[in-house]
């Protein structure tokens, strides 16, 4: 991959991957907006669904879910100079942009599985290597001084998960860190009851991990260590916090 430029990488196994990722959240809006086409008429006439998403729909959900404010908690924990981070399930990119900016010397990787979601992401820009490719087998090896999630993992199975730290075991440096924000055992019952519209969406299978904190132990299991949970957030859907484990 060194040397090949900002590029998208192609895995084929993934191609036909469904974007059923955040189509609980997106596709109501999909179909709205696609109800609606004067929605178009004031905005340039080139701009896809995935723009719209991405400039108003992105900064709404990462709002609601606090995802700026753990993005700057992510920032702290990487250390001064990482020399390179991948970003698992970037989506369209905006807080991968965000690491490379943060970190200018750093090479910085995002991968998702969604074809279409990565192509926008590329076409966004930014000082990104873009990769097409799954959390649980990604297409990039390691070393890297940063792993970074937010809010995939309640989208995948717990066998993927499991994979997924092994692989995160295997490919951090030395030092390096495991960096996943995502919902977690709820505080109260306001946050489990703001988590069901999410169980309804990614079903109650994948999130089970989430009520049930067991984050931590999955980790663990898969050869990780130094494993902590930092303080839990209120947001919108639920109890949001950041995990951490190194190699
Ligand atoms: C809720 S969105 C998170 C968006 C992200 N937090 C951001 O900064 O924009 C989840 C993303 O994970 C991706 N995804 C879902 N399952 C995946 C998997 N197994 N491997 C990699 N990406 C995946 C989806 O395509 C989607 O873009």
């Amino acid at each position: 991959m060194a040397g090949t430029g900002w590029e998208i990488a192609r895995d084929s196994s993934t191609t036909s991957f469904n974007a059923a990722v955040c189509e609980g959240f997106h596709a109501p809006i999909f179909r709205l907006v696609g109800r609606r086409p004067k929605v178009y008429t004031v905005f340039p006439m080139n701009l896809s669904r995935q723009h719209l998403l991405a400039r108003f729909y992105d900064p709404v959900a990462a709002a609601g879910l606090r995802e700026h404010e753990l993005a700057q908690r992510m920032f702290d924990a990487v250390g001064p100079t990482p020399r390179r981070i991948l970003h698992l399930g970037c989506g369209r990119g905006w807080l991968t942009r965000r690491f490379a900016e943060r970190f200018p010397d750093c090479e910085v990787i995002g991968l998702d599985a969604d074809p279409d979601i990565i192509a926008a992401a590329g076409e966004l820009g930014g000082r990104v290597h873009w990769v097409l490719g799954r959390a649980e087998a990604p297409p990039v090896d390691g070393p890297f001084d940063a792993i970074v999630a937010s809010l995939l993992f309640h989208h995948i199975p717990r066998a993927a998960k499991r994979d997924a730290f092994a692989y995160a075991a295997k490919q951090l440096a030395p030092g390096g860190r495991l960096l996943l924000a995502d919902f977690a055992r709820p505080h109260g019952l306001g946050m489990r009851l703001a988590f069901l519209p999410v169980q309804l969406a990614d079903g109650f299978e994948d999130t089970a991990d989430n009520l049930d904190g067991s984050y931590l132990r999955l980790m663990a299991e898969a050869g990780l260590h130094h494993l902590r949970e930092d303080g839990h957030r209120r947001t919108v859907l639920g109890s949001v916090a950041l995990y951490q484990a190194s190699a």
